[in-house]
């Protein structure tokens, strides 16, 4: 079926790009130049969102980054991309005009691209979310066993190597003060945990995982961001070269059909499972069976759930009372669920940014 692509990209342009002046002035040229939106048209109806396009644009572009510019047409574009030019000029009709033109003379590179790959992400920042709840809780157990579903490259198992920040940039207890990753986070409330984590073993398991050794995986990651959001760029590009000195171990799998990949087996440590801005990818009948699945485990053995997600978009998950008015416009709610000799209880550490740029701590 033919979509009305260009629509979409109005769309983004309006609705869905309002922090991305660079995006909004491309997406409304894509939008009336049929040819150009119509090249999502060889990926799969699913995929077919404006955010491919400009990913597979992006890839191309930080391709290049040090290398040889192939047309007057890339020639014209880079200058508009803060994550390609050092001093980029300020987007109007023309970023527009070039991105088009660019478009159409590298047609059968971005065919290729949109074709074979899906948007992904992999937002580091969450492990300022993660690493407070994970600290205090590695104090009553021994040892965390650290299981992230819908990990994506792993970045956020890796908790552990970055730094931890005030909005100030002032250091916090907890991960590596010396990483050259800096988590900068406004904390509001007091932050629990404190500098120390025992991890005894981690793994991820994903639909898609990202191998951070492999240089075109790991560029796609960061040609998924906005080029706009360059200091989420920069950490993310930052974290993934880190990542790739020593990678995290992922398995390839499905959350629902797949758990028991990542669960079963290993003693080593207390069973802890993450999942942050994943379960909003299933459908409800699978978030349902995803919660199932860890109600059975935790009906067996001990183990904690930590959910960094939005009662508005997965409703299905074990969200205390009164979630949905701490949330009311789909805010990051941290919630911890445990699992302690056959019973579970719920409690809710935070409000947050979902990439953790402020954290609001809830006393209890
Ligand atoms: C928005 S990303 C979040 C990644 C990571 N948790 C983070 O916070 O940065 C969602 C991830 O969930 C994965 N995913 C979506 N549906 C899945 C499924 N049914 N089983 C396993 N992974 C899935 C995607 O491949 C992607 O890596």
């Amino acid at each position: 079926m033919l979509l009305d692509l260009g629509r979409f990209f109005r769309r983004f342009a309006d609705v869905e790009a309002p922090n991305s002046p660079l995006y909004q002035s491309i997406c409304r040229a894509v939008a009336d130049a049929p040819d150009v939106a119509g090249m999502l048209n060889v990926a799969p109806e699913m995929e077919r969102r404006p955010n491919l396009l400009l990913a597979a644009v992006h890839d191309i572009l930080l391709e290049q980054r040090q290398g040889k510019i192939r047309s007057p047409a890339e020639r014209a574009l880079r200058p508009f991309y803060p994550t390609i030019s050092a001093q980029p000029i300020p987007p109007g009709e023309e970023a527009g005009a070039a991105f088009v033109e660019f478009c159409r003379t590298a047609r059968g590179e971005l065919e290729a691209l949109i074709a074979t790959r899906t948007t992904q992400t992999n937002e580091v920042g969450r492990s300022s979310l993660l690493w407070p709840v994970l600290s205090a809780l590695s104090h009553d157990v021994d040892g965390v066993r650290l299981v992230e579903v819908g990990a994506s490259a792993g970045l956020n198992l890796l908790l552990d190597r970055w730094a931890y920040c005030d909005a100030e940039d002032r250091p916090l207890p907890g991960g590596d003060p010396m990483s050259p990753v800096r988590l900068r986070t406004r904390h509001l409330g007091a932050r629990p945990g404190d500098s120390t984590l025992k991890i005894a073993s981690r793994v991820g398991l994903d639909r898609s995982p990202i191998d951070v050794t492999d240089s075109d995986a790991a560029r796609w990651l960061l040609a998924c961001m906005w080029p706009d959001e360059l200091d989420r760029f920069r950490r993310t590009e930052a974290a993934v070269a880190l990542a790739a000195q020593t990678p995290p171990r992922l398995i390839r799998g499905d959350a629902v059909a797949d758990l028991g990949l990542v669960t079963a087996g290993a003693t080593d440590g207390h069973l802890t499972i993450v999942t942050t801005w994943m379960l909003t990818y299933l459908e409800p009948a699978a978030r349902s069976a995803f919660v199932a699945a860890l109600d059975g485990l935790g009906a067996q053995s001990d183990l904690t759930w930590v959910i960094a997600e939005s009662p508005m978009y997965s409703p299905e998950l074990p969200w205390p009372e009164g979630s949905s008015e701490r949330s009311p416009k789909g805010e990051t709610l941290l919630v911890e669920v445990r699992y302690r000799d056959g019973a579970r209880t719920v409690r809710t550490h935070a409000r947050a940014h979902p990439h953790g740029r402020w954290i609001d701590w809830i006393a209890t």
